[in-house]
């Protein structure tokens, strides 16, 4: 393909980017870019508050789920150059236009010249950022500000995955059919408890912070112990690789590189692969290969939107926050770039390493060259309103909302006069016997809807002549 080829190409995807981006501004007029915090409002009556007087611990255990582990993002040194564009087309791939570092490394035989080449990335970064966050107790979490909005992600993270569990085991129409995962981007396995309630046979658990995968390596040890000790029989076996999922080909490293996936799980993570085009289309490509056909990707991440549209409303150019947030970019809000948007990622007080925009349409585009068909997208607020009845105990068993007006003896997370005033009015407008309702503090709620979900179906290749895979999508 030639320049103007590739630079129509991105011109276009640009453009397309662009548009998405105003459809979504309009969809918010008239109220205002930033939601205001709704969990209360047709939510949560009775619901969703929880007695904090109880031991974090034995609710914990109850709702059989760990918190969240995820530290939402991170720090850096931009490095853009001009990507070409075909990639994300519709065509096949042909090699002699894929020069990048993903042709080079993500292919075949060349894991180990990616992992020791020099690497202009962010990756690092990351997986330095990553790998010093200290591992926090239970009680330590529960003492921290956004301790709600955490758990009100993993019950988000939960939800989901229990919903395409369930999807996959219904369509296998066997008893106890076997179930492979990959968590790709799995941290410190703060979803391994997730996979064992799913009664998954085999878990894939890889990650560019070697010290979050020893972690996540202990836990799968504890738990192992623990249900044998406990009768509850055998959990799944686990394999850990690790590595840049933007960089090498993670099959390669499989036990199995001829595995057959049902699913994959990337939460809060594949964002960090949009620095390039070649590390995303390397993310992609791992994520789709080993999945069966009608198998699923799901995951979660930032709305490009979202954070566009309230960077654009700011009175600050080029940042925007609240009490226990702030995010910084580094680009033209007016002119986002397709990869590479770099932006700063501030959550309670601790600098995250650096994010990078994902435009949707983009993402999509991408997916289809590797045969995922996108089911869903959808906002934090949408995902909860669609499945919280379905949720309603895990909420209550996870913590997941703060329960308003607080319980004896307990103070709210948030700032008393300004962070409840939804709560408030909901409490006055709707809330019946108890007077109680679960809630998010403004400031938690101004996190949480800055997510999205998304959910892709492999579907079945043919092939051409030469050899490479066509996807009727
Ligand atoms: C926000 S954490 C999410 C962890 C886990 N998925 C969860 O939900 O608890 C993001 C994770 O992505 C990993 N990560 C970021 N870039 C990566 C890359 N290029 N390859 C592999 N892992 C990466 C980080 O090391 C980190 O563990």
């Amino acid at each position: 393909m030639s320049e103007n080829a590739d630079d129509l190409e991105q011109t276009l995807m640009l453009a397309a980017a662009a548009a998405d981006s105003r459809q979504y501004e309009e969809e918010q007029r008239p109220g205002s870019v930033s939601p205001e915090p709704q969990l209360t409002s047709n939510a949560s009556t009775d619901i969703s508050y929880y007695n904090s007087t109880k031991d974090p611990e034995e609710v914990t255990n109850k709702a059989n789920e760990n918190t969240t582990d995820y530290e939402s993002s991170p720090v850096s040194k931009p490095s853009r150059t001009k990507k070409k564009l075909e990639d994300v087309k519709d065509e096949k791939p042909v090699r002699k236009h894929i020069k990048t570092d993903y042709d080079d490394s993500c292919s075949p035989h060349n894991n180990k010249l990616a992992e020791t080449a020099s690497d202009s990335s962010h990756a690092q970064v990351v997986a330095t950022h990553y790998n010093l966050i200290e591992e926090k107790g239970l009680d330590e979490r529960s003492k921290s500000r956004i301790v709600h909005m955490r758990n009100f992600h993993n019950w988000i993270k939960s939800m989901l995955i229990n919903e395409y569990l369930t999807k996959i085991k219904d369509s296998k129409k066997q008893h106890n059919p076997p179930i492979r995962v990959h968590d790709m981007c799995c941290g410190k396995g703060g979803d391994l408890q997730k996979w064992k309630i799913g009664n998954i046979t085999h878990l894939i658990c890889s990650d560019i912070a070697e010290v979050s995968l020893e972690h996540c390596k202990q836990r799968y040890a504890d738990m192992k112990r623990r249900s044998q000790n406990d009768r509850r029989g055998n959990i799944f076996s686990m394999e850990i690789v690790p590595g840049d999922a933007g960089k090498i080909r993670l099959r390669e490293k499989y036990k199995d590189p001829s595995i057959k996936l049902d699913l994959v799980s990337c939460q809060f993570a594949f964002h960090y692969s949009f620095e390039s085009l070649s590390q995303a289309e390397c993310m992609m490509k791992n994520a789709s290969e080993c999945l069966l056909p009608g198998g699923f990707f799901i995951g979660t991440m930032p709305d490009s939107n979202e954070i566009i549209a309230r960077a654009k409303k700011s009175s600050i150019t080029g940042s925007f926050g609240n009490a226990v947030l702030e995010v910084s970019l580094e680009f033209d809000v007016n002119k986002p770039p397709l990869f590479g948007g770099k932006y700063n990622f501030q959550l309670d007080g601790v600098v995250n390493c650096p994010e990078f925009l994902v435009h949707f349409p983009v993402f999509v585009k991408l997916a289809k060259k590797f045969g995922l068909k996108l089911v869903k997208k959808e906002k934090f607020m949408d995902f909860f309103e669609r499945v919280k009845n379905e949720g309603r105990q895990l909420l209550t068993n996870m913590r997941a909302l703060e329960s308003y007006p607080p319980n004896e003896g307990c103070t709210l997370v948030g700032d008393a006069s300004g962070d409840y005033l939804h709560a408030e009015e909901f409490v006055q407008k709707e809330a019946r016997d108890s007077g109680k309702i679960g809630t998010l503090s403004k400031s938690e709620w101004e996190v949480s809807s800055l997510y999205l979900t998304f959910v892709f179906e492999k579907v079945k290749s043919t092939w051409n002549a030469d050899g490479t895979p066509c996807y009727d999508i």
